[in-house]
């Protein structure tokens, strides 16, 4: 018999390649979920199951679960993957862009978490994959409110590993570091709407070259969305994953430094950045 699984944000990068890698196995019923159902038509022609969900919405995470268990009596895995990250310097981003990033982020997670969950208990098992990243365990200038949301899920699914280890499921984190997908042009495109008062200038203006520089150049999806196979396919997955090389390295050294030398490394960074961006622009 074939399981099931419930992807969000199947529509592009991490999402829609696990979901490829799944299928391509036929031993996996694949439902791929996001809001743009359009994106995702080539997962169907490859026999993805859509479901249009905003996770943002009750109605359509609860419709979306219902129907799954309706069709397939069961959810052996949920990759709770779905997410987006609105840079700009913590003063500047709009309260409604703060609400909406934890709405997506945080509480998104949590809507689909606590509508997978009865059924996994009822079958006393399943596989719940949450997709963090190294901004999980470090923050920095420009992308604070992301990192904090980041934070937030890695704090909830820690605690949701142990709380529902004795009920026959398995929680796993994900943790890339800096990905070309489709995250880092709707990432730049918040940084350029906001707002800032001149005061921050210098640091804007370094931090989006910093984040053009590293979005050039960085891996593709290919060895996250493995790691994202390994973690709903093992038997006996890793608790955590750290997808990329920056994602192993990058938290080891934050670790190793204080704190202010961490904060002198990452305005030296985005200063040589802004002098670049300034060559540029
Ligand atoms: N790429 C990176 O550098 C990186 C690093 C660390 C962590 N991450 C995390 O990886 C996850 C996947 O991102 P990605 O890199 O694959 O970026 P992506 O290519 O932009 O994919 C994001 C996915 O999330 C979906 N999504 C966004 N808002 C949604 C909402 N309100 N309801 C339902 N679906 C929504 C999008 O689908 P629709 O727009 O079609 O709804 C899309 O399928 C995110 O949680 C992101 O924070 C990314």
């Amino acid at each position: 018999m074939k399981k099931v699984v419930l992807i969000t944000g199947a529509s592009s990068g991490f999402g829609k390649l696990t979901a490829e890698k799944l299928l391509a196995t036929n031993e996996w019923v694949v439902y791929a979920a996001s809001r743009k159902i359009e994106k995702m038509n080539d997962l169907a022609e490859k026999g993805a199951l859509l479901l249009k969900m905003d996770i943002v919405s009750d109605e359509e995470v609860n419709a979306g679960v219902a129907k799954i268990i309706e069709e397939q009596g069961r959810i052996d895995a949920l990759l709770a993957n779905a997410g987006y990250g609105s840079y700009g310097m913590l003063e500047s981003v709009p309260m409604e862009e703060i609400k909406y990033q934890y709405e997506v982020n945080v509480f998104g997670n949590a809507r689909v978490l606590k509508a997978v969950l009865p059924q996994m208990r009822k079958q006393k098992s399943g596989r719940i994959v949450f997709t963090t990243s190294i901004v999980s365990h470090i923050s920095m200038l420009g992308l604070g409110w992301y990192a904090s949301t980041k934070h937030a899920v890695k704090a909830m699914a820690v605690a949701l590993r142990q709380e529902v280890k004795n009920l026959g499921i398995q929680v796993v984190l994900i943790e890339p570091g800096v990905v070309k997908t489709g995250f880092d042009s709707i990432a730049v495109d918040t940084l350029r709407k906001v707002n800032h008062p001149s005061d921050y200038k210098p640091l804007v203006d370094g931090f989006d070259q910093y984040m053009v520089d590293s979005y050039t150049g960085c891996p593709g999806p290919e060895s996250t969305a493995k790691c994202m196979f390994k973690a709903i396919t093992l038997k006996n997955p890793r608790a955590v994953y750290k997808t990329t090389m920056d994602s192993k390295l990058l938290p080891k050294v934050k670790a190793h430094v204080s704190s202010s030398f961490f904060d002198k490394m990452m305005l030296s960074i985005v200063k040589k950045s802004e002098k670049k961006f300034h060559g540029n622009n």
